[in-house]
């Protein structure tokens, strides 16, 4: 790959993007290879976590390639949104945790791809936002839907229309990440917290992804109704009968994925 890192390490998988001179821009090619990266990731078993991070001092990801953007004719562009589109549903659907660990600038495309993970853990030097508008367009890669699932229609219209970022206390104050770290912590502690959702019991991880995921889109009704199938899935499985043993054995579980 080109445009990525890609580190292993026990149960958890480190993916960089590694294009610090452009400040870490999603041009096609790097789309391409997050596509083939996730699908590896998704399907290996060993790995049960994963962290998503920018090289460098400065950004996450500093948005989609403008300079591939400045090219688009309409058909193209839709299909360009429809592409990245499918990519952070691939992400946000992985059925395994991926955390971003927000370095820098999350802008645009940056912030699409850092709100498809499932947690964001920030430094304190993270600019966050989507300043599409600045270019003329609207943020193209779920950003208008998925910024108001998560911190609101009223804060999401400011930040888009406004183009403005956030910095990283207010990002943690809305809820558009869940933690802030000082910058030289910020690998280690994604790295700690991946590694500690990667001892818990895979299928119902899993399942918690889907039912939050698939129900908050649906009516209550039909997200119990989720919760109440994927319960029942849970309690079909080894972990389970794993973990509750070990609760009344007073000892640790340890879950196999079975
Ligand atoms: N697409 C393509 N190239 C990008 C990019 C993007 N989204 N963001 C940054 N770059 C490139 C710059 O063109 C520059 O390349 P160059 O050295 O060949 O000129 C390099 O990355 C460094 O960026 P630069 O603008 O010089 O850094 P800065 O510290 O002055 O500013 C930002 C940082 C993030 C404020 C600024 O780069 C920026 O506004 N980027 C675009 C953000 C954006 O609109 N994202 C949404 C895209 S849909």
């Amino acid at each position: 790959m080109n445009n990525l890192l890609l580190e292993i390490s026990d149960a958890v998988a480190t993916v960089t993007v590694n294009r610090p001179d452009k400040l870490n821009a999603l041009n096609r090619e790097t789309v391409s290879e997050l596509f083939e990266v996730f699908a590896r990731l998704g399907a290996d078993d060993s790995v049960r976590a994963i962290v998503l991070t920018g090289a460098g001092e400065k950004a996450f990801v500093a948005g989609a390639d403008i300079t591939e953007i400045n090219q688009l004719k309409p058909v193209d562009a839709t299909e360009f949104g429809r592409r990245g589109q499918r990519l952070m549903s691939t992400i946000e659907n992985l059925g395994k945790p991926v955390i971003a660990a927000v370095n820098g600038f999350a802008l645009g495309g940056g912030c699409e791809l850092a709100m498809a993970c499932t947690l964001r853990i920030a430094s304190e030097s993270a600019r966050i936002g989507l300043p599409e508008i600045n270019l003329g367009i609207l943020p193209g890669y779920g950003g208008t839907q998925r910024l108001p699932r998560l911190v609101g229609k009223g804060l999401a219209l400011e930040m888009a229309l406004s183009g403005k970022p956030v910095d990283a206390a207010r990002a943690y104050e809305i809820g558009l990440v869940n933690r802030v770290v000082e910058g030289d912590e910020l690998l280690a502690q994604a790295g700690k917290l991946a590694a500690s959702l990667a001892g818990n019991a895979p299928i119902a991880t899993r399942h918690i992804l889907r039912a939050i995921n698939e129900g908050t889109e649906s009516s209550l009704e039909r997200g119990l109704d989720i919760e109440a199938q994927l319960f029942g899935l849970c309690c079909s499985t080894d972990d389970m009968v794993e973990g509750t043993s070990a609760f009344m054995e007073k000892r640790k579980p340890s879950f196999t994925g079975r």
